[in-house]
């Protein structure tokens, strides 16, 4: 809730929160997390990185049928054998999203506008100058005591996204964060120990 939230503790503390209340985010609230993650970098200082706010019924319902098309084939196989306890719990919490996904009150949709019309594989070219915008995001919201989670199994058709958000032919949509208030607690990440993921000089 409070700004005084240090970096550090937002970072060690932003779990992906699927589970979130249908209950309204002030606008300001809203438009506060896109403005943080306006503030990240892009190659070249390009600045190409575009938001959709999407809170009409409608429109979260059509994202809401695109995610299911995704997510049921993908999440099946997992669900019928899951490796151990602690990923059935992820399932369950993807399964909740993908269930709840048109009533949580705002789909913030990151996008990246090229200079020419982008298909295949050139859609995830300029990731690179999204994604630390989305991190951004994450952190704001988490300091504003919102829940939020990235997601892109929704994303994996990008006509049919772009044909329900208008986007322009030029648009690439990268990742969907549903944003509202969590129904549960926030809580630590957990990772990998430092040492398995470095070396100092040469791996
Ligand atoms: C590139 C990327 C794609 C992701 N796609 C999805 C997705 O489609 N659906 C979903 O529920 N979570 C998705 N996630 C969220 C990850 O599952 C989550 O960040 C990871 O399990 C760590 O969760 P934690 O921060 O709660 O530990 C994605 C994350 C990233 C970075």
């Amino acid at each position: 809730m409070s700004e005084q939230m240090s970096l550090n503790e937002a970072m060690y503390n932003c779990r992906a929160m699927r589970r979130l209340e249908s209950r309204e985010v002030p606008e300001a609230d809203l438009i506060q997390l896109i403005d943080a993650a306006n503030q990240a970098p892009s190659g070249s200082n390009t600045q190409n990185a575009r938001w959709v706010v999407v809170r009409d019924a409608s429109q979260k319902q059509k994202l809401a049928d695109l995610n299911r098309k995704h997510a049921e084939p993908y999440i099946a196989p997992q669900r019928a054998n899951p490796p151990n306890e602690k990923h059935k719990r992820l399932l369950d919490a993807v399964i909740w999203q993908m269930d709840h996904m048109h009533e949580i009150p705002a789909l913030i949709v990151a996008c990246f506008d090229y200079p020419e019309k982008v298909e295949g594989l050139g859609v995830y070219r300029s990731a690179g100058s999204v994604w630390p915008g989305i991190q951004n995001l994450l952190l704001a919201a988490r300091s504003l005591g919102l829940g939020a989670a990235p997601t892109t199994l929704a994303l994996r058709d990008q006509d049919a996204v772009r044909e329900v958000l208008n986007l322009p032919e030029t648009f690439a949509a990268l990742c969907l964060i549903p944003v509202g208030y969590p129904k549960g607690k926030f809580g630590p990440v957990s990772r990998k120990p430092v040492a398995d993921v470095m070396r100092f000089d040469r791996w």
